[in-house]
């Protein structure tokens, strides 16, 4: 196996899980229609290589498109056949994933997160290719008591975001179900990814503005932005400040390379596992920590609880390490460091 299709490949966690396959030999075709991301950011990949590049160019292909151009992933399967290369698993990163947006505009959330994966799995199916691997989220995990979330917790999305990444779940079961010796699928359900490749050349560079606690907080750092919001300071935590699970998302993107390991190496199986670090983090915590190993300083006020917010979410990643053998290796300092580095060379993102 070494031919792999990355949908949303230029994105934060595409890119990155696009740099490491790469390195590992991979040949890597992207499609990404860039709606919430820049191409540049497989220049960035590129500069991480440095002059080794050459070598490497002709492993990498970028297509703009939309998951939804039935007729575009047909020709993209098809010519890769007729190259007598075909495309052997996908990595499904593309889709629409803020959650505050997917309250005001459902259907787009529905028609790219759900619909696109149905075109995915057609055209997958037309042309034999059975692995997949399926960016799932915690946020698919219903009020929890406190105690890490195991994968058999109960699924019970809250907002619109959640519920097309439950659905897409479930119809990936179903299609398993519809013949067991054909697919091999593996949906990872991210905790919460932050940090940036350690070069500082590659990172999050959200075209819409951000409402996620780490691009904010760095937009505080880098004086961007006034002051992040604490939603709450009257949570049932040790400080009153809801508690993450924070990984790095280089850590993350190595899970899809043992993934695919997983899924080449063993029979044909539907499974699902949580990524994270298995350690809370407070926003309290998740500051300091920041302020700390990058000498800089972040300004904060306490708010109101946001709605949909809940007090601890953090993985417990037993299965992880058990069937995968991913054991993150980097702590919140190493996030908040590289992240930072990304950050301050630039400010702008790939803009
Ligand atoms: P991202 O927005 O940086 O990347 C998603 C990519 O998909 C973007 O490049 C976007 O242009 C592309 N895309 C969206 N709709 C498309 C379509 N219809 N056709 C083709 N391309 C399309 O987000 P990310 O953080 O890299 O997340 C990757 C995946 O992981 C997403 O599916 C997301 O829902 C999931 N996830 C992310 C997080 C997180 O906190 N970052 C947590 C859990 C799950
Ligand atoms: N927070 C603030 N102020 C902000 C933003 C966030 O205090 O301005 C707090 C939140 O209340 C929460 C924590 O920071 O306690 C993390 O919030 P994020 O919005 O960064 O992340 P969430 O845990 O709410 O959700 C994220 C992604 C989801 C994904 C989920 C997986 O947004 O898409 O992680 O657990 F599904």
């Amino acid at each position: 196996m070494n031919n792999v299709l990355l949908t949303g490949g230029t994105g934060y966690i595409g890119s990155h899980t696009c740099l490491i396959l790469l390195k590992q030999g991979f040949k890597v075709i992207v499609l990404d229609s860039c709606i919430s991301s820049s191409s540049k950011s497989l220049e960035g990949v590129k500069k991480v290589f440095g002059k080794d590049w050459d070598s490497f160019s002709d492993k990498l292909q970028f297509i703009k498109g939309d998951i939804n151009n039935f007729g575009l992933l047909k020709q993209l399967f098809q010519e890769n056949i007729l190259l007598g290369e075909p495309i052997d698993g996908v990595i499904h990163f593309a889709g629409l994933k803020s959650v505050k947006d997917s309250i005001i505009k459902p259907i787009e959330y529905w028609e790219s997160n759900v619909m696109g994966t149905i075109n995915l799995i057609k055209v997958m199916n037309l042309f034999s290719c059975y692995k997949i691997i399926f960016s799932s989220s915690a946020t698919i995990y219903g009020i929890n008591k406190g105690e890490k979330i195991k994968e058999t917790s109960d699924i019970s999305p809250v907002n619109p975001y959640g519920s097309t990444k439950a659905t897409v779940e479930r119809l990936l079961q179903d299609t398993y179900l519809s013949d067991k010796s054909k697919w091999s699928i593996m949906k990872l359900r991210y905790f919460n990814p932050i940090g940036a490749h350690a070069s500082g050349l590659i990172g999050e560079s959200p075209l819409q503005s951000p409402n996620n606690i780490f691009p904010l907080l760095m937009d505080v750092a880098a004086g961007r932005k006034k002051e992040l919001k604490i939603f709450g300071n009257d949570w049932d935590t040790f400080d009153g400040t809801c508690i993450r699970d924070y990984v790095h998302v280089m850590d993350l993107a190595e899970a899809h390379v043992k993934s695919f390991e997983y899924l080449f190496s063993t029979e044909p199986a539907c499974i699902s596992i949580n990524i994270g670090t298995g350690k809370g983090t407070s926003v309290l915590e998740l500051i300091n920590v920041f302020k700390k190993v990058n000498l800089v300083d972040i300004k904060f006020s306490f708010t109101s609880r946001r709605k949909g917010d809940l007090s601890c979410v953090v993985a417990d990643n037993s299965k992880a390490k058990e069937v995968l053998g991913w054991n993150p290796t980097r702590n919140l300092s190493d996030m908040c460091r590289d992240g930072w580095k990304w950050k301050k060379s630039n400010p702008y993102g790939y803009k």
